[in-house]
């Protein structure tokens, strides 16, 4: 998607030296439009870790990269497929919630596994890196294609008045390469001149719907409001919300979706006043292993500062400000789990299903 009035990817290999990837730095967004450089695996895993790159499908490109740059160590040491595999595991240990990071890493391993010996081997891993990323490039347009649909129907529903759209966190572009997931069908009816309008919830703690949902949005035209996390359900109550969106960090076989923490409420909400709560996901977030969201996904605590500290812009700096008492403990869950039911169908590339195990399989029984 473009940044001022240019296509961006969130990612790609510097084309002055392809050792280095280079990202959006998407800890100063939207004050400042920085590049933060990959240039070993420490670096990727930092970058992930301190959400330089964050996002489910971003998160996964960014470790296949990594894997590659993985490669190119172990050449120059002597214990190859053992120090790639310590990578993995310390790509693997940046951020627990989100599966896509494994299937990347998955992904990677086999083609390094299959290849050890192979003297092109950091070649390999870079092409299979590329392919990664550009197919989470097609799967995103995809769950546009699928989730406009849906927009459609409402639209022609209100006659086309403005359909609006609640949606929670950033699962735009900036959480994929390009298009986003949650995102990816609200660009799509944009384009085809649907009249649109976004609810941005602020996502506290890190604030990724203000920082970069608005960010992206208004880089594209699309008309929306910042709100606060609290706003939803009075907006819904209100009949001020037609669909809720959402992007997921892990969907489990019976269709149960952790996602940014406050998306639970999100859905109860939506489930009270019969407004219908829409997950986008590409397959690369299923986690069929596990089937009861709440017990089994694995949530992830960060720090607490992130809650006792609000960053922003004053006098074109940007600074970290503490808006409780110095001592005070905080608790950070960076995600929670909405079950099935509350949930009207799931978005992916291959279409739209019931958020339960039949209806995963009916559209990806290969995967079972
Ligand atoms: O902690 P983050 O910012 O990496 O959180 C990920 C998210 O943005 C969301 O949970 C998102 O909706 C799923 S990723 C498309």
């Amino acid at each position: 998607m473009n940044i001022n009035g240019k296509h961006h990817h969130t990612i790609w290999v510097n084309s002055k030296n392809k050792n280095c990837i280079d990202v959006i730095d998407q800890r100063y967004l939207p004050h400042k439009i920085d590049i933060y450089k990959i240039q070993n695996t420490d670096d990727a895993a930092y970058a992930i870790k301190e959400m330089v790159v964050r996002g489910a499908p971003l998160i996964g490109v960014t470790a296949a990269y990594g894997m590659y740059l993985a490669c190119i160590e172990a050449c120059e040491k002597s214990c190859k497929l053992s120090y790639i595999k310590d990578v993995a595991t310390k790509l693997y240990n940046t951020r627990p919630t989100a599966v896509n990071l494994k299937w990347a890493i998955d992904e990677m391993s086999k083609l390094i596994e299959e290849n050890s010996n192979n003297k092109l081997l950091p070649e390999l891993a870079l092409a299979k890196a590329e392919e990664i990323k550009l197919q989470d490039i097609d799967v995103c347009f995809n769950i546009g294609k699928h989730g406009l649909e849906i927009i459609r129907q409402l639209a022609a529903k209100k006659n086309n008045k403005t359909v609006n759209i609640l949606t929670h966190c950033n699962a735009g572009w900036l959480a994929t390469v390009d298009w986003g997931t949650a995102t990816s069908p609200i660009y799509q009816a944009h384009q085809v001149g649907i009249d649109i309008h976004v609810w941005v919830d602020e996502t506290r703690p890190r604030n990724q719907g203000a920082s970069l949902t608005a960010f992206e949005l208004n880089q594209q035209g699309v008309k929306h409001t910042l709100i606060n996390d609290n706003t939803g359900g009075h907006l819904m109550q209100h009949g001020m919300v037609d669909l809720v969106i959402v992007g997921t960090d892990r969907t489990t076989r019976n269709g149960d979706v952790a996602n940014k923490i406050g998306t639970y409420l999100k859905a109860l909400a939506a489930f009270d006043n019969n407004i219908p709560f829409y997950v986008a996901l590409p397959s690369s977030t299923l986690d069929l292993t596990i089937e009861d969201g709440v017990k089994n996904i694995p949530i992830e605590t960060r720090d607490e500062n992130e809650v006792k500290y609000v960053q922003g812009l004053e006098k074109k700096e940007i600074k970290s400000v503490l808006i409780c008492p110095e001592t005070t403990p905080a608790l950070n869950y960076g995600f929670d789990v909405t079950p099935a039911r509350l949930i009207t169908g799931l978005i992916t590339e291959r279409g739209i299903c019931e958020a339960s195990e039949a209806g995963i399989k009916s559209l990806f029984p290969d995967l079972f």
